[in-house]
């Protein structure tokens, strides 16, 4: 007889931590045979006409009843927000601007701009700013259409369903650097941790439908501004490019980023809003930089630079461009992948044996950053000065936050906590990776 007490059916058991961290380390895979087997990008219209495109674009494909844009900027975007809402009222399209995002997409934003979405029942998403306001907006997406849906246990391997109320996520970056404008992926924080961290909402409908690249919106950026996004970029394109995990397409978008950032960011960092020529080729490195670590993996340096970035409050660009040599040397025990970057750096490998290589490709990377005041190791930071002292006092918690970071899963390597210590300490004062 059957019993009739009917029992919750067990769950398949779950893989710890470590279990998948060894697993991914394990899958050595950049190879058509490997596990990412498509290419997805969103729509870029970039150039001079883009702007005017961006405003006939939205007049010619929403219908009656479908003409309502909520913008989506902060505090630096909104007069960006203010303009576009302007030229959208001129062909009858109505905007409402919400300015509410903070850096790095604290969770309870969501809630005040789903209050909203709720009463304001927008058809596109326009987010005009930095990675933070693009980032946000993927997690409002999730908010506005899915509201029961948890935040912390989206699948990006199951269906999401959303753009039921949404027609287009349109994203208009307004630094060169995160991606974000590329890709399905955006970082927010979790305010249940204290210090805040760092978790990530990842899903292919989450990429947007269409990126403009404004340059008119990103040359005014400050010298250190420019610095910190474009080492993201860079961060992006050559630890990405150095894993083990990728395809032939995410391969191209990231060798041609990194010749772009390679010319043009010491240009945009030297003459600002004086050269368009070198603004606008830093957009379109850090969109190709974005579209190629999200079709491969992103370096340790992610890891890392999460970490700090919230333990001790550095800029995102500016942690992870710093990590970025250690990642190449920690990279460098299970792959060759990094000889293919020696000729963009001028460096020619004619009679040098693979230590020689090494060390001079590793030091022109090091002088690319130095080259526009950045730093490679935590000892030079000055924007902000960290001590001998605060940094080895956060050390436990700076590898706590990184082993658990959403990307150190990501790496090529096993990690564990006695490796990403000894890479903090290394980086201390700069010394080369050596296991
Ligand atoms: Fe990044």
């Amino acid at each position: 007889m059957e019993n009739s007490t009917k029992q919750a059916p067990e769950q398949a058991p779950q893989p710890s931590s470590e279990q998948l961290m060894e697993l991914m380390a394990m899958l050595k895979a950049r190879a058509l045979s490997g596990i990412i087997t498509s290419f997805r990008s969103p729509n870029i219209i970039f150039g001079m006409t883009a702007l005017t495109r961006l405003i006939t674009h939205l007049d010619n494909n929403l219908e009656e009843g479908e003409r309502r844009v909520l913008i989506i900027a902060d505090d630096f975007t909104e007069k960006y927000a203010n303009l576009i809402s302007n030229m959208l009222s001129k062909v009858n399209i109505e905007a409402k601007i919400w300015a509410g995002v903070k850096p790095e997409g604290p969770t309870y934003t969501l809630d005040e701009a789903a209050k909203i979405c709720e009463d304001y029942k927008p058809k596109v998403f326009l987010a005009i700013g930095g990675g933070s306001v693009l980032d946000t907006t993927k997690g409002l997406m999730v908010r506005y259409e899915k509201p029961e849906m948890d935040l912390f246990s989206i699948s990006p391997l199951a269906p999401l369903g959303i753009r039921k109320k949404l027609k287009y996520y349109i994203a208009v970056p307004t630094t060169s650097g995160t991606g974000s404008e590329a890709t399905l992926a955006s970082m927010l924080t979790d305010m249940r941790f204290d210090p805040p961290k760092k978790f990530t909402v990842s899903h292919p409908e989450l990429i947007p439908d269409y990126s403009f690249l404004i340059t008119d919106f990103v040359k005014d950026m400050p010298p250190f501004l420019t610095m910190a996004t474009g080492l993201d970029a860079l961060a992006h394109a050559a630890g990405s490019y150095v894993s083990t995990i990728g395809t032939p397409f995410a391969d191209a978008m990231n060798i041609y980023a990194i010749k772009e950032i390679l010319k043009y960011l010491p240009r945009a960092y030297k003459y600002g809003a004086k050269d368009i020529e070198a603004r606008s080729h830093m957009q379109i490195a850090a969109s190709m930089g974005g579209l190629g670590f999200i079709h491969s993996r992103v370096g340790i340096d992610h890891a890392l630079g999460h970490s700090m970035g919230k333990v001790l409050n550095v800029h995102h660009g500016l942690c992870v461009g710093l990590f970025l040599p250690y990642t190449l040397a920690f990279q460098r025990k299970i792959s060759e992948r990094w000889k293919d970057l020696c000729p963009l750096f001028g460096i020619n490998s004619k009679d040098k044996n693979d230590d020689e290589l090494f060390t001079e490709f590793l030091q022109s990377v090091k002088d690319f950053i130095h080259s526009m005041n950045g730093p490679v190791c935590v000892k030079e930071m000055k924007n902000p000065v960290i001590t001998e002292e605060t940094y080895f006092k956060n050390l436990d918690l700076l590898v706590q936050y990184a082993i658990t970071d959403p990307v150190a899963y990501m790496v090529g390597r096993y990690i564990d906590n006695d490796i990403i210590k000894r890479i903090f300490e290394y980086a201390w004062d700069g010394r080369t990776i050596d296991f």
